[in-house]
């Protein structure tokens, strides 16, 4: 077997010095079908964030971050190794279980929102509920994630905006209103992949500083991609990733 990278959480009888696991991997590999060859993109990945931690993942471009995220985040499926999320080996769970499982544990926050563009804002951030909820249930709850995604999209300095399409709205609002959806169900995972890298500077600080004040408030564990070394300096922890491998972790434990 060739090297899985290094591990970063100890494993075996050493007890974890933070806190449990919500969100790992292990031995993952994707690889992507490319003409008759298959290209090799990740080669053994072996992860943890851990409860209420905020850890950054650096790299440069085409390392295989964001593979890694759709990954992590139930979004796509590694070639080899297994993703476990809140105690389950997500893989092996039917297709219906693991969407429940990922719409419940996970939020995500994409470089370019991913909005539906025929919803408005208010409605495109109470998204997880509807999908989570059967119709009926939904229909005795509408109001409280109405007033919940409400609350939230006013404290984000959306308040006149909840009606706008997507169209209608700026990058920097339309990230908000994804982070709004992210947040909704109150998941402990929250994945977010460059989220401010198709924003300016200023308006990508803003949103930054609500996803961070969201983080810490929520202690709603975060892996974030970004490519500002300020901001990762703002983590508890920073990966760095090159060619599909984890190369260094700022706080691995010393060896004893
Ligand atoms: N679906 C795919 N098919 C083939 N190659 C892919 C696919 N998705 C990503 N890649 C390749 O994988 C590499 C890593 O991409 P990505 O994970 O997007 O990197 P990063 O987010 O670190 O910039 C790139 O070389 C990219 O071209
Ligand atoms: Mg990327």
């Amino acid at each position: 077997m060739s090297d899985p990278g290094p591990t970063l959480a100890p494993s075996g009888s050493q007890p974890d010095p933070l806190s449990e696991a919500v969100l790992s991997c292990s031995g993952v590999r994707r690889s992507f079908p490319v003409g008759d060859r298959r290209l090799e993109i990740l080669h053994g990945i072996n992860l943890e964030l851990r409860a209420g931690e905020r850890l950054a993942l650096m790299g440069t471009s085409g390392a295989g971050k964001t593979t890694l995220l759709n990954i992590l985040g139930l979004l796509d499926r590694p070639t080899e190794g297994s993703v476990t999320v809140a105690g389950e080996d997500a893989w092996s769970l039917s297709p219906r279980r693991r969407a429940n499982l990922r719409n419940e544990q996970i939020g995500f926050v994409f470089q370019f929102y991913y909005l539906l563009p025929e919803l408005s804002a208010l409605e495109n951030a109470v998204l997880p509920a509807m999908i989570k909820l059967s119709r009926r249930a939904y229909r005795s709850s509408r109001k409280e994630f109405l007033d919940r995604a409400t609350t939230m999209l006013t404290r984000f300095g959306l308040a006149d905006r909840l009606r706008h399409r997507p169209s209608q709205l700026s990058g920097g609002e339309q990230q908000r209103i994804a982070i709004a959806r992210a947040l909704l169900l109150d998941p402990p995972i929250l994945i977010a992949d460059e989220p401010t890298g198709n924003l300016d500077r200023g308006t990508g600080e803003k949103v930054l500083e609500i996803l961070l004040d969201e983080q810490s408030e929520r202690g709603v564990a975060l892996m974030l991609v970004t490519h500002d070394e300020r901001l990762a300096k703002r983590c508890e922890r920073v990966l760095y990733m090159e060619d599909g491998l984890i190369q260094a972790d700022s706080s691995a434990p010393i060896p004893t």
